[in-house]
């Protein structure tokens, strides 16, 4: 087939399929989505140097837009609409759509440990506020950009919800795969309208979650979106500096070596706050956290179980008392009485698992703050 051939059955069913996605077809959608990736990889096959490897990128991309497509809009809305945001090339670019209308009921206390994490914050978005002629005095500016980098599971996606819960601020949180499958070919207005309405609504706060998908090294990903995204975002940040008006930017990672490094220069991201595993009274709390509201039985030692928990994150000390929990449930059930949570239960669950973050990824972290990168 002829180069010519492949390029406009790519550009006839990637059309193809954004429009049946606006449709709410989402098979149809990623059918004509990953007919138009074939088309592009045998574009691509047929090309070099830097086309063929644009064109790779991009076919890749459109597998995995397919992919979320489907996913995405699996559970389809009970009255049959659509939502504005589902819409791939929605021309109402609305930043406001962003906002977290609910306040998540979390707060700090429901946050073992990361005590200099939740200080920060205090810091540079909730004091500022409560003190205003002192934050005057001492030249405090608030707002500004924090980023939360740490191994998979340590709380960073919990932490941001609570700084929503904890502050009166406007909330705005986007996930990066969104800004990448949803606004195909609107990424820029998106992001531009995101960054507007946290001004307009000042005191706010924007969180974007797994940022390193949206930020990648430039050198590594030169997909379309990103190459374009992360000098926008860069040039948002760096309006913080201004008469802007006080938004507090907050990003969370599990991989911060995959970021554009200039992403993180002085003046975008100024604090950038390591969040690890917890240490024995962290653990101790996530453990009371997580069983307080639970039957448990009175031999039940959480010290003890908090000093064998080293090496766990907080999201696998959750699982531990689910775990239990789910046990004792099932015994209550058999037993047709009380079966509280007991110490060999926690026991006998801790010995079946091991910790989610390996020891090699640990060193990575180490690795990474020691470079002085970070
Ligand atoms: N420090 C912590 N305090 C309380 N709970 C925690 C903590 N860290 C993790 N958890 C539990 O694990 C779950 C997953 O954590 P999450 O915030 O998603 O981690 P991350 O975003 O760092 O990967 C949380 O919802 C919470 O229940
Ligand atoms: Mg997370």
């Amino acid at each position: 087939m002829s180069l010519e051939f492949h390029l406009t059955h790519y550009e006839r069913y990637r059309k193809e399929g954004i429009e049946a996605h606006r449709g709410g077809d989402a098979s149809r959608a990623r059918f004509c989505l990953l007919k138009s990736a074939e088309h592009l990889f045998s574009v691509a096959k047929a090309s070099d140097g830097r086309l063929k490897e644009e064109r790779t990128r991009r076919a890749h991309e459109l597998v995995e837009l397919a992919n979320r497509v489907s996913t995405a809009q699996a559970p389809s809305r009970s009255d049959g609409k659509r939502r504005e945001s589902d819409d791939p090339e929605s021309g109402a670019v609305d930043g406001g759509r962003f906002l977290i209308g609910e306040r998540p009921d979390v707060t700090f206390d429901d946050i073992a440990g990361l005590q200099d994490v939740k200080d920060e914050v205090r810091l540079k978005i909730i004091e500022p506020f409560q003190h205003p002629e002192k934050a005057e005095l001492y030249g405090i500016r608030p707002g500004g950009g924090i980023l939360l980098y740490g191994p998979p599971g340590t709380g960073k996606t919990l932490l941001a919800r609570a700084v929503a819960g904890e502050t009166d601020c406007a909330f705005f949180t986007v996930k990066p795969s969104e800004i990448l499958s949803k606004w195909v070919g609107e990424a820029e207005q998106n992001m531009a309208a995101l960054f507007e309405a946290a001004r307009e609504r000042s005191p706010s706060v924007i969180f974007i979650d797994e940022i390193e998908a949206l930020a990648p090294r430039r050198t590594e990903n030169r997909s379309s979106v990103m190459a374009r995204l992360v000098p926008q975002i860069l040039a948002e940040l760096e309006g913080f500096a201004g008469k802007q008006g006080a938004i507090l930017f907050l990003g969370a990672t599990n991989e911060p070596w995959s970021l554009d490094p200039a992403i993180l220069r002085p003046g975008r991201f100024d604090e950038r706050i390591y969040v690890g595993l917890p240490d024995l009274a962290a653990r101790h709390r996530v453990l009371e956290i997580n069983l307080e509201n639970r039957p448990l039985a009175d031999d039940v030692d959480l010290a003890r179980i908090a000093g064998l928990l080293e090496g766990f994150s907080g999201a696998d000390i959750k699982n531990l008392c689910r775990k239990g929990a789910d046990d004792a449930f099932r015994r209550a059930i058999a037993s047709s009485g009380d079966a509280p949570i007991d110490q060999e239960l926690l026991l006998q669950n801790l010995k079946e698992m091991a910790p989610s973050v390996r020891p090699e990824d640990l060193e990575r972290f180490v690795r990474y703050r020691g470079e002085g990168t970070a």
